[in-house]
């Protein structure tokens, strides 16, 4: 099997007499599989039920005949102009009652019938014309579901919300004791009488708007089945994905994930963010985990400027291969672009392609060209497992109602897991994610930040986990409320308390400061982790049996526990009351007995990362200076010392000598 190498390729934007040329760069360059037909309904269905498939038999062909795969787009993700003026019904409503237009792209209702009626028709004319063709070798639904318009409030998704509410409860009188409706008067008499939580004089039902999240997750999924289902019913083996953004607030991809033949992810870093690639491992490593480990595809990446961004930065050539390697690293059996030939009209004409406007006199033409050429040498590596130390939970619904406006502070989830990410990526540590309740297997420590919504069974696995001698580590505000979004009436922690020998008290966030979005810091200090600062978040605890280990030196609690211990029966659970900086982080992590696979000086500010897939060891320098890095590996006998350059990226097998270019291994 091959690495994949590709991109979307949109021959519609152009003449035929380029595709010609398009075709024997593509083979100069070992392109082997290509995005075809994503923004292609206007052009295969002219006006309602006209189909014109000629050009696309015509590109097929050509690509088959050039050994080129094709990954062949449902084609439904920007419905043609005719659709939204015939059926302007199908256009979605933002939360001010505002309807979107025509002119961009994305500009459907996720729950309007007659959108899915027409994305299922052409999905159909797709499936029987193309489903065995030589050069399909996957299918590709719709695309970034939700990009722009993953929540709707017209009046087609209140209905469709309305009747997901009473799938879901039944009965209204148990939605109300749900929802808590008799705060502030809002029992409801029927389900008639709910709405989408659009524009409202003030706070929203919590609760009401984690099950509108949950609604608009699951309409999307219901898109992308009602085209699914129609490539399986034909093809029942068929490769089915499409292409997920990371960590994208707007779908939980947890439950999405079993829906897909392979996940496939795409991922645009900055290249000016200096935490970028940090950033970028850690959604790979959310890609991979998806699937329990199974290899996953980079679908997008930009092979220089993106064009959205205020400020569109350069990708050096040697930063876009770190990257990609990054990719592969973590679990990637491809190297895919946005997109093959750089667009000279429309909103993303300033996007860089595969061929950029320089065409193949460009650098980054010939970087494209580079990679293309090297990767070969990890064919060997497809389907490797990417095995990882350390899980941690996430949770799509925490993320919704933590950050939502009745909270008890201005909180960012994601900025509390990216942290604990970071500091396990500076440590060279390879993190798998799981979900909430999931029985955590194999690994030395288990996280769990700010798991602000879960059920009293979920806090049982995890104490489950540390009487069967697992190591956790919790952080504030985790099990707050129950899933209905509901206070627990039993302690903050629930069942988690007993476990962690302790009881939140009272909440005490820290000042926001309007310099600082994340308030003032605090200084901690403790025997384990030595003294340093946090912010955001602070409690008062109540200590049942916990050993202290590091207290809060200064700021309105003075004294109070911030970092606890608790050893329960075979196990150990830690809590951590407060958000903290980056050293103490890795401190503390250090004090769990994670050891650093990257030996690093406290104030190195050095992104550079270890990581192993199947047989092979990855160091990548996401730096534009050279790095020496130093590594203390379990199967080396002794520390060593690895020279990286700019942006570069060396490895080797497991257990030979040095470190090299990625050509010198043998895998
Ligand atoms: C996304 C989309 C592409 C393109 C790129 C670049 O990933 O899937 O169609 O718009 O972004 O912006």
């Amino acid at each position: 099997m091959k690495i994949s190498y590709g991109g979307d390729y949109n021959p519609e934007q152009w003449d035929q007499e380029k595709w010609e040329e398009d075709i024997e760069l593509m083979v100069s360059t070992n392109v082997n599989l290509v995005t075809l037909g994503v923004f292609s309904w206007a052009r295969l269905e002219p006006s309602e039920g006209v189909f014109e498939f000629g050009w696309l038999d015509d590109i097929l062909g050509r690509l088959d005949a050039a050994g080129i795969k094709v990954d062949l787009a449902t084609a439904t993700a920007s419905p043609p102009p005719w659709l939204s003026r015939r059926y302007p019904e199908t256009l979605p409503v933002n939360d001010q009652g505002v309807t979107l237009t025509t002119g961009s792209r994305q500009h459907y209702c996720p729950s309007s019938p007659i959108y899915r009626r027409h994305a299922r028709e052409l999905t159909r004319m797709m499936v029987d014309r193309y489903g065995g063709h030589p050069a399909v070798s996957m299918w590709h639904v719709n695309n970034e579901f939700g990009c722009h318009t993953s929540r709707c409030f017209c009046e087609q998704s209140a209905r469709s919300f309305r009747t997901w509410l009473e799938a879901k409860y039944t009965t209204v009188a148990a939605l109300n004791e749900s929802w808590g409706t008799s705060f502030w008067s809002q029992s409801y008499a029927s389900f008639d009488e709910i709405s989408v939580p659009g524009a409202t004089p003030t706070w929203k039902n919590p609760s009401q708007l984690l099950d509108f999240e949950r609604f608009s997750s699951d309409e999307l999924l219901a898109c992308y089945l009602n085209e699914a289902n129609v490539i399986r019913e034909s093809y029942p083996d068929a490769q089915v994905t499409t292409n997920f953004m990371g960590l994208f607030k707007g779908a939980d991809y947890w439950s999405w994930a079993p829906h897909l033949s392979i996940i496939s992810d795409d991922n645009y870093p900055d290249p000016h963010d200096v935490g970028g690639a940090a950033a970028a491992a850690m959604s790979r490593d959310l890609m991979r985990s998806l699937k329990s480990g199974q290899s996953w595809m980079l679908m997008e990446q930009a092979a220089s400027a993106i064009s959205w961004l205020p400020v569109n930065a350069r990708k050096p050539p040697q930063q876009m291969r770190a990257l990609s390697y990054q990719a592969i690293a973590r679990g990637s059996d491809s190297v895919m672009y946005f997109q093959w030939r750089q667009s000279e009209r429309g909103a993303e004409r300033f996007l860089t392609g595969m061929l950029p406007h320089t065409g193949t006199r460009s650098t980054s033409w010939r970087a494209v060209q580079t990679l293309g050429n090297e990767l070969g040498a990890l064919d060997a590596m497809v389907t490797a497992p990417v095995p990882a130390r350390v899980a941690m939970v996430f949770d799509w619904e925490s993320w919704w109602s933590l950050e939502e406006d009745a909270n008890p502070a201005n909180l960012d989830y994601l900025r509390e897991v990216t942290q604990w990410h970071r500091a396990l990526f500076d440590m060279g540590i390879t993190v798998d994610f799981i979900q909430a309740g999931a029985v955590p297997e194999g690994y030395d420590v288990v996280i769990v930040p700010t798991l602000f919504v879960a059920s009293d069974g979920e806090l049982k696995a995890l104490d489950d986990y540390v009487r069967g001698g697992g190591q956790l580590l919790v952080t504030y505000l985790s099990g707050t409320t129950d899933r209905t979004a509901r206070v627990r009436q039993d302690g903050y922690l629930g069942p988690l308390s007993q476990t962690l020998g302790l009881a939140i008290d009272e909440f005490a966030p820290m000042a926001v400061d309007a310099s600082a979005r994340y308030g003032t810091a605090a200084k901690l200090s403790g025997d384990l982790v030595g003294s340093g600062f946090s912010s955001v978040w602070a409690e008062t605890l109540l200590i049942d049996g916990a050993d202290v280990v590091a207290t809060f030196d200064d700021g309105e609690l003075p004294g109070s526990p911030a970092i606890t211990r608790n050893n329960v029966e075979d196990g150990v659970a830690w809590y951590v009351a407060t958000s903290l900086d980056s050293t103490l982080r890795r401190r503390l992590l250090k004090a769990l007995g994670l050891i650093p696979v990257i030996v690093r000086a406290e104030d190195s500010d050095a992104t550079v990362e270890y990581v192993g897939r199947g047989d092979v060891e990855f160091v990548i320098n996401h730096d534009q200076v050279a790095r020496t890095v130093t590594l203390d590996l379990p199967h080396s006998p002794s520390v060593e010392h690895v020279e990286v350059d700019p942006f570069g990226v060396v490895c080797r097998s497991r257990g030979t000598a040095a470190f090299g270019s990625v050509g010198s291994i043998s895998t």
